[in-house]
């Protein structure tokens, strides 16, 4: 046989053991589920499953269940997901999460954000997903002035004259221009001339 052949031959052969692998591509369960570990690949949280379920949600039932409340992998979507099974937050927060989650959080607690896939276990934030709650909240996570305002909001003076007001001036908080923001904090104009 001539090289050439030989060469042709092998690629043949190596298509044939290939393809039925890989079957259909990336709508196939394989590529998104390893039978032998039982696990999803390790960049599965939180982008690869993102990316995966956008595409192929229909892949997902087969071990999910047809409602994505489990099923045979007894990990349900809604495990995770607080609005429906494809919506992280409540889907009443639309494009409003910034003054929304407020009152989630006094409602329900610190707990269902506290996810390892979230904001982190301790709210420290998860890279490529939830940020930090003191990423905007300058009194810890669910305090967003320093706690000591909470008796004497006048504090704030002192708390500007230190940092200047860059650090009020924040487009979910007092606004770029500290305009104010609609659900959010007032224009410091509400009370000064400045
Ligand atoms: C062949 C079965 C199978 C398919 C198909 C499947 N999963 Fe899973 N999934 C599992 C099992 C079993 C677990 C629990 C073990 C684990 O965490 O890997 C799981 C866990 C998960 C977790 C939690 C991972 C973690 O580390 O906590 C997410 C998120 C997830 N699946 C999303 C999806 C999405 C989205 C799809 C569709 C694109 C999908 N799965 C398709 C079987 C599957
Ligand atoms: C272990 C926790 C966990 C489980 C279980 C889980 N998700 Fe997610 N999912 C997340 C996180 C965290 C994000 C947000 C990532 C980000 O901020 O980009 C997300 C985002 C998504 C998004 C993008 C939409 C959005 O609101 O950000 C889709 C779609 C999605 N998940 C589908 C699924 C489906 C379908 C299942 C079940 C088969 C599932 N997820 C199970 C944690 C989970
Ligand atoms: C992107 C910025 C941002 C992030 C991140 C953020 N918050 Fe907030 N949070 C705000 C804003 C703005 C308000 C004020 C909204 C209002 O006036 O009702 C607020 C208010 C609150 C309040 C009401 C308490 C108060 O001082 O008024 C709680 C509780 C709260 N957030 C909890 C959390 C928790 C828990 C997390 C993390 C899981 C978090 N927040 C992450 C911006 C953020
Ligand atoms: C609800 C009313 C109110 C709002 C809104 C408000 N302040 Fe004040 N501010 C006060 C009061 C009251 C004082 C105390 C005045 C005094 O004791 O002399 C004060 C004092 C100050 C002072 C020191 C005195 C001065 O006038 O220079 C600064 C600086 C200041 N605020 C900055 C801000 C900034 C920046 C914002 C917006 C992010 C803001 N304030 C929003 C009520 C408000």
């Amino acid at each position: 046989m001539s090289s050439l052949r030989k060469t042709i031959l092998t690629v043949v052969l190596l298509a044939l053991a290939v393809l039925p692998l890989a079957g259909c591509g990336d709508t196939n369960s394989q590529s998104t589920f390893d039978a032998n570990s039982g696990a999803h690949p390790a960049d599965w949280l939180p982008l690869g499953h993102t990316v995966a379920a956008e595409d192929h949600l229909e892949t997902c039932t087969e071990c999910h269940g047809g409602d994505l409340a489990g099923g045979i992998s007894k990990v349900p979507c809604a495990q995770c997901h607080l609005g429906n099974n494809e919506a992280v937050h409540p889907l009443q927060w639309g494009s409003y999460a910034y003054a929304l989650h407020a009152n989630y959080v006094k409602l329900n607690g610190t707990a269902s954000c506290a996810e390892a896939a979230c904001h982190g276990t301790a709210l420290e934030g998860v890279p490529g997903s939830g940020p930090s709650c003191t990423a905007c909240h300058l009194g810890g996570p669910t305090s967003k002035h320093p706690q000591l305002w909470d008796t004497n909001i006048t504090l704030h003076m002192g708390y500007v004259a230190q940092n200047g007001t860059a650090a009020c001036q924040n487009a979910l908080c007092h606004g770029a221009a500290l305009q104010g923001v609609f659900l959010s904090g007032p224009s410091c104009n509400a009370c000064h001339q400045f």
